[in-house]
């Protein structure tokens, strides 16, 4: 989907209302975009970095999707849902890295190679018309931008670079790849994804819920702006402020953000139609010479932000669950970035 230039221009014109409030709660839109956001869509699950010996494999989950990568003996990344061809436990119980020389499933053992063929199914017996080979793991698609592992779970993907087609004139020649991951942790609330998502695109907040950050601002010089893909808010930072002032979010769960010295990334994973997990990543530049005091105080003012950023959207969730919200209007100048996520969400059939 192109997006005009001048998007704002459109709001400004013809008065844009936010989509019908049933969406944030309803059953039936979580099941629709799962399938037809959330596995039909590039997602973030991790850093390749870590993946850097045979074995080396990573587990991640969003919208109810779980998936494993793993670094092959050729040095190239398969990935496969981590669901086990027997009676479908997870074949790595806990999300994160690990290293394996096979895969074996915890609940009856039945062990994968490292390419998802299944190997071995002890105490099984014997079956007539049985074969290993018709029940390895079943495979999603994997790739890798500057060092970012992506997974994507529909059969015949566009290719990455087109659902990132915004972020090389936004990154450019970042040192990205020489980062090292400084801090990560998740968060889990109680909003649905698309409050969360929407309260993210938006400066418009910015002043009157975060009172610290927005100090740190130079004054009215907050900008939101729609490409095609991805949205970009940018900032002026006062001197000697943390933040470089590119924030960026890319649909439609991933945002990535630059600051002096590194960039966060964060993946925004829904539970159900009320939870929503966010992962966070920090890394930093081992060039860049950030003292200890400023790694911290980075990590630190990402996880404030955040923290004020998840209460506004528990209430606000709350409110448009109530069933009384009749919907409201987008501003032109602050909320392109609302209608440009509104506009994806009804491309794929959820709004
Ligand atoms: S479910 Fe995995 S071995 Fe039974
Ligand atoms: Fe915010």
């Amino acid at each position: 989907m192109n997006m005009p230039e001048g998007y704002g221009t459109r709001l400004s014109r013809t008065l844009t209302m936010s989509p019908d409030p049933v969406v944030y709660a309803s059953d039936a839109t979580w099941q629709a975009e799962r399938r037809t956001v959330f596995a039909a869509t590039w997602q973030y699950v991790g850093d390749a970095r870590k993946l850097t010996l045979t074995g080396d494999h990573l587990a991640a989950s969003f919208a109810g999707y779980r998936v494993i990568v793993v670094r092959q003996a050729d040095g190239s990344l398969k990935g496969f849902h981590n669901i086990c061809r027997h009676r479908a436990a997870p074949v790595i119980e806990t999300d994160g890295y690990g290293r394996s020389a096979v895969l074996t499933c915890p609940y009856h053992r039945w062990a994968y190679g490292l390419d998802g063929g299944l190997r071995t199914t002890p105490e099984f017996g014997e079956v007539a018309g049985f074969r290993c080979e018709d029940h390895g793991l079943l495979g999603v698609h994997v790739d890798v931008w500057r060092e970012h592992i992506f997974v994507h779970l529909g059969d015949e993907p566009k290719p990455l670079e087109k659902a990132l087609i915004d972020m090389p004139g936004l990154v450019g020649d970042r040192p990205l790849e020489r980062c090292t991951l400084y801090d990560s942790w998740f968060i889990d609330f109680d909003a649905n994804w698309k409050v969360y998502l929407e309260n993210y695109v938006e400066g418009y907040h910015v002043p009157s819920v975060h009172l610290a950050f927005n100090a740190e601002l130079e004054p009215g010089s907050f900008t939101t702006k729609a490409h095609r893909n991805t949205i970009t808010m940018r900032a002026d930072a006062k001197a000697g402020g943390l933040y470089e002032g590119l924030w960026t979010w890319t649909w439609p769960a991933f945002t990535l953000v630059l600051f002096h010295g590194g960039y966060d990334i964060s993946r925004i994973c829904p539970i159900s139609p009320e939870k929503t997990r966010v992962h966070f990543d920090i890394y930093v530049d081992p060039k860049a010479d950030l003292s200890d005091e400023q790694k911290a105080a980075t990590s630190k003012g990402v996880r404030d932000l955040v923290a004020e950023d998840m209460a506004i959207s528990e209430a606000v969730h709350a409110n448009l669950a109530s069933g009384v919200f009749p919907g409201g209007p987008l501003s032109p100048r602050h909320e392109e970035g609302v209608a440009l996520f509104h506009d994806k969400l009804r491309a794929a059939g959820v709004a």
